[in-house]
This record gives C-alpha cells, sequence and structure tokens, in this order.
C-alpha cells in the first residue's frame, strides 16, 4: 500500500472545483457572459482525480466534458454557482475556486423578451455575491482554498490583494498578457502567491500541465 499512497496522495481527500463562465439573464433570450470556455478547471478536476481525490465539478456553461467518477454539478448563473458552492464547501478539504463569475447581475430579468425600442438600451446591474470571498470568511482551519485572477495591470499587485482579503492559502495570476494565456486557448501561464506572497513562476504550458503544477503546488501545503 505504500505505493498507493504515493502515486495517490490526495487518496480519501474531498476536492471542490468550479469552473467555467456564468450566465446571467436578461430575458428569456438573453444573457450577459463572457468568454470562460471551462478548459482550465476541468483540467484540475483530472488533476485532482489522477492524484487519487474526490472530486467535484461545479461548472458553467461550458462545452468541456468531465471524465466518468467526476461528480459534475451544472450551474449557469453566479447565484446558482453560489448556491452549490454553500452546499458543497462544508465537506470538501480543497477548494479552487477558477470559474469567471460575473461581477455584475442584472436587478430585474424581463419576462417577456425585450422588444427594440430606442437607439440607446440600459441595463441596470446589481454586484453579484463574491463566491471566493464568501468562502474565504466560512472557511475552517484544516481546509484550504485557491483561487484565480486575472488581471491586466498592477496584476502581481492585485493577485496578493485578493490573495489577502479573500484569505486564500494560494492564488494563482492568470498571465493575460504573454502570449499563449488565458481564455479559450489550450495553453496558459501562471504565477502562483502563497500566503507568505512568496511567488512562483511558471512557463507557458498546456493546461493539462499547469493544471498538475497546481494540483502540485496544492499537495505541497498539505
Ligand atoms: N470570484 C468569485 N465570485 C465572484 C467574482 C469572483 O468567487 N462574484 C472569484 C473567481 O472565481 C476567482 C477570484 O474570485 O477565483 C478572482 O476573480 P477576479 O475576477 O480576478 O477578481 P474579482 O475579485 O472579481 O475583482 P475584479 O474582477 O474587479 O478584478
Ligand atoms: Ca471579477
Amino acid at each position: 500500500t505504500e505505493h498507493i499512497r504515493k502515486d495517490l496522495p490526495l487518496l480519501d481527500t474531498r476536492v471542490l472545483i468550479t469552473a467555467g463562465p456564468t450566465y446571467e439573464a436578461i430575458d428569456p433570450v438573453r444573457f450577459i457572459g463572457n468568454h470562460s470556455s471551462g478548459k482550465m478547471g476541468f483540467a484540475l478536476a483530472h488533476a485532482f482525480q489522477q492524484m487519487g481525490a474526490n472530486v467535484t465539478l461545479i461548472s458553467g456553461p461550458s462545452a468541456e466534458l468531465a471524465s466518468p467518477g467526476i461528480n459534475r454539478i451544472n450551474v449557469r448563473s453566479a447565484a446558482e454557482m453560489h448556491q452549490a458552492c454553500l452546499e458543497q464547501f462544508p465537506t470538501s478539504d480543497i477548494t479552487v475556486m477558477s470559474a469567471a463569475v460575473a461581477d455584475y447581475t442584472p436587478i430585474e430579468v424581463a419576462t417577456e423578451k425585450i422588444k427594440k425600442q430606442d437607439q440607446t438600451l440600459h441595463i441596470a446591474l446589481k454586484k453579484t455575491t463574491d463566491i471566493l470571498a464568501d468562502l474565504g470568511i466560512k472557511k475552517s482551519a484544516n481546509q484550504i482554498l485557491v483561487g484565480f485572477a486575472l488581471e491586466t495591470t498592477n496584476e502581481e499587485f492585485h493577485a496578493q490583494e485578493k490573495l489577502k482579503r479573500k484569505n486564500l492559502d494560494l492564488i494563482v495570476l492568470n498571465s493575460l498578457n504573454d502570449a499563449g494565456a488565458g481564455f479559450g486557448g489550450n495553453t496558459n501561464k501562471v504565477t502562483i502567491f502563497n500566503r507568505a506572497l512568496e511567488k512562483k513562476v511558471f512557463d507557458v504550458k498546456s493546461k493539462t500541465e499547469v493544471a498538475a503544477d497546481i494540483c502540485r503546488e496544492i499537495i505541497s501545503l498539505l
């Protein structure tokens, strides 16, 4: 059994991953969304599964397929994702929030399709709950919480600020500025900060390899 422990360091460990975008309904046929493909989150789910973990994946709308054995929960809006996270988080040992959650959602959802009228249309939005920050408040001492940060300016400063403000154990900074990184593609470039604000810079890699790096960094915290 010694080799099993070594190959599967996360046996009996419960991991919660969020992935993909959220869709915020405007009316019955329209929504506000974003370009997240879900690839990073699904790659993380598979990486953790390969380490022996019991993986739950809460995903917004995504064309990605989860491999058998992953407990996939499909959600649509930020509010639905928040609800699903509140249900799953208490029993999760490691939680990685890689979803691109909408920051704002329409105050009201029109019950009928909005007809075109004037030259301009204003849709009033309200802030969504910051799911990660909420989990950071609810986190117990033996739970690990990891977030992502997507920035275009002062990226390291903002990532460190989010790590502290949301009470995270690690934050993964997505370097949008680098070629081959970001939404849609199959590669990513990340920098990871821990609570001591120690920084690890990784090369551009496939999202599968990036997921393995993130998984390894998290295991090193255990
Ligand atoms: N996040 C979340 N709930 C939200 C918004 C973001 O859980 N309503 C999480 C994301 O999943 C990510 C982290 O917070 O893990 C950082 O997301 P990001 O968009 O980079 O930062 P924000 O805190 O939303 O701030 P801003 O978009 O203004 O930079
Ligand atoms: Ca945001």
